[in-house]
């Protein structure tokens, strides 16, 4: 899609949802929330179409493969013990001059010698924070334009202020090692933990009151204290939303292999909505706090991790690639050591060329076999299998019993969604009725992804042709094909509507059909129009959507 600046593809796919029913914003018309989206009438489809093509590769189409729909309230004993409630939390730091929020983990990382200027949005605002900065630090930086200057890292832990050039500083300053992302700013907040979490409660008990009636009676208490204590009232009922599907397959890792006599190596699939209180929300539905995963634990003999994570890598690429218009979008890479997360012995990201450049689509962990042990060390509850064929490697004897390790190939159904918008965004110039150049959009989507198959049109609202058309569309229907009966503007509006829908066919019902029984069925990419008898409609229709 050369034509397309690749700055401003991600506003026209975000201006095209709304307009034609993909994403909205959620609760618009109070002003929006934050990083809340909703999937309209088309989005909804094209979600379920993702979802139910990843279920059926990775369920349906696989005998080692069993699935699972869990609740997204787990007792909070599953989050003590996977970590996530004492690990899965970021370095927060605040600007003290923008009061910008951000990951200290993500943010530039000046080194000595380097020079610290403060990029700020205009002049009105460089003005502004060297006022703050003269203010709170006692120094006075120079500006040029909306850049402030006058700051030098000198080592790993101080920087300087050198109003003049030269080697001296005027005054030192202790350096954090980064800067904000935005401004530059070195003037740092200390580092604070945050949990992504969302925290509920859970039963009748109005903690509220609780908190009341606790804090009355214990007016003598200090700040902290009372702190501790209103945390253990919390705590009682305190509940939260998952932050990822995962755990349930781990915790269910019995119920599962027993109730469906699985042998090792198999895998636990699941699907659904998890939750994370995010500090960037970023890129329209790229990062949001309400958000849909698909992920799939496999379990395996320990010792076999490595050839599974490259077979599932492996996999997982074949099918965001075959789902796609440009494979080429798709890399893999590999974490460096010190990105692993704690559980992991070794990790792939899938990765998409996003308009800002390449990153996360997906994850294939190897999870090793921390979550078991550590669920079955909490729990009490032994999470292990045993092999009769196998001999125990250790003791030689027949029967091995072991923990399995496990590899995670862990995708957003969200994030998926908007690589395939971001992929199926064309815009061509082709002829019109009357030959000449015109513009159109059309969303190349995979006709499987496609939130509607089929248009049916009537070429005109008489003379019969609405009937033949919604009997055509309930006969798609019957065949549980999604068609849409269309009979609203002209013709090339609709068609053009069905381009920007994704709509792969489009069937017209026109005068020549009560004469010969025949329509014209239409292909979104090629503009082809063929004449096919309308009773053979269904099974042309089917028969593409079968060999897309
Ligand atoms: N169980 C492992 C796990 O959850 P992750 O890399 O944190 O791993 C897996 O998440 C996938 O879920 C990511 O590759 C991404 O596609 C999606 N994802 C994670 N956080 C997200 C968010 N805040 N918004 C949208 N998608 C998200």
């Amino acid at each position: 899609m050369a034509e397309n600046n690749s700055n401003t593809l991600m506003e026209k796919v975000i201006s095209l949802s709304k307009q034609r029913g993909f994403v909205f914003q959620s609760s618009e018309i109070y002003g929006g929330l934050k990083s809340a989206y909703d999937y309209g009438p088309l989005g909804v489809e094209l979600k379920r179409n993702i979802m139910n093509e990843w279920w059926r590769s990775m369920v349906h189409e696989r005998e080692d493969v069993i699935g699972i729909d869990a609740s997204i309230i787990m007792h909070t004993k599953v989050w003590h013990a996977s970590g996530h409630l004492a690990g899965f939390s970021d370095p927060l730091v605040d600007c003290l001059i923008s009061k910008e929020r951000f990951r200290a983990d993500k943010a530039p990382r000046p080194t000595p010698g380097d020079e610290l200027p403060i990029e700020c949005a205009d002049k009105g605002q460089a003005k502004a924070y060297l006022a703050a900065i003269q203010k709170r630090f006692n120094i006075e930086l120079k500006r040029n334009g909306k850049t402030l200057y006058g700051m030098k890292v000198i080592d790993e832990n101080t920087m300087g202020f050198f109003p003049n050039g030269g080697n001296k500083p005027a005054e030192t300053f202790p350096y954090r090692g980064y800067v904000s992302p935005t401004f530059g700013s070195p003037f740092l907040s200390d580092e604070r933990q945050f949990n992504l979490m969302f925290r509920s409660q859970i039963g009748p008990i109005d903690v509220l009151g609780d908190i009341t009636a606790y804090v009355e009676k214990n007016k003598e208490l200090d700040g902290k204290e009372l702190r501790t204590g209103i945390e253990e009232i919390v705590k009682k009922s305190a509940v939260y939303l998952r932050p990822e599907t995962a755990q349930a397959m781990f915790v269910q890792f019995l119920n599962c292999q027993q109730s469906m006599s699985m042998k090792v190596p198999f895998g636990i699939a699941q699907m659904g909505k998890s939750f994370r209180n995010e500090v960037t929300v970023e890129h329209f539905i790229f990062r949001s706090c309400e958000f849909e995963q698909m992920e799939m634990e496999f379990f395996v003999e320990p010792g076999s991790q490595k050839e599974w994570l490259d077979y599932w890598r492996d996999r997982r690429m074949e099918w965001w690639q075959n789902l796609a218009n440009d494979p080429k979008k798709f890399r893999y890479r590999a974490h460096e050591t010190d990105e692993l997360a704690h559980y992991a012995d070794a990790c792939y990201d899938i990765e998409y060329e996003y308009p800002w450049g390449f990153d996360e689509l997906e994850g294939v962990a190897s999870r090793t076999d921390y979550d078991l042990k550590k669920h079955a060390e909490h729990s009490g509850t032994k999470l292990s299998y045993f092999d009769q064929q196998k001999q125990d490697p250790e003791t030689g004897k027949n029967g091995w019993r072991y923990t399995p390790f496990v590899i995670e190939p862990a995708a957003g159904v969200t994030r998926g969604l908007l690589v395939y918008l971001l992929d199926a965004y064309h815009e061509e110039t082709v002829p019109n009725a009357d030959g000449e150049d015109s513009s159109r959009v059309v969303m190349k989507l995979h006709p499987r992804l496609a939130p509607i198959k089929v248009a049916v049109l009537p070429l005109v609202k008489k003379e019969g042709l609405p009937e033949i058309a919604r009997e055509m569309v309930s006969g798609f229907f019957k065949a549980g094909i999604n068609a849409r009966y269309d009979e609203q503007h002209s013709i090339g509006k609709r068609y053009r509507r069905h381009d920007e829908a994704g709509t792969p066919y489009c069937i017209t019902i026109d005068g020549q059909t009560n004469e010969d029984g025949t329509v014209t069925i239409r292909d979104r990419d090629t503009m082809k129009q063929e004449r096919i008898s309308k009773d053979e409609a269904l099974q042309v229709v089917q028969s593409r959507l079968i060999e897309s």
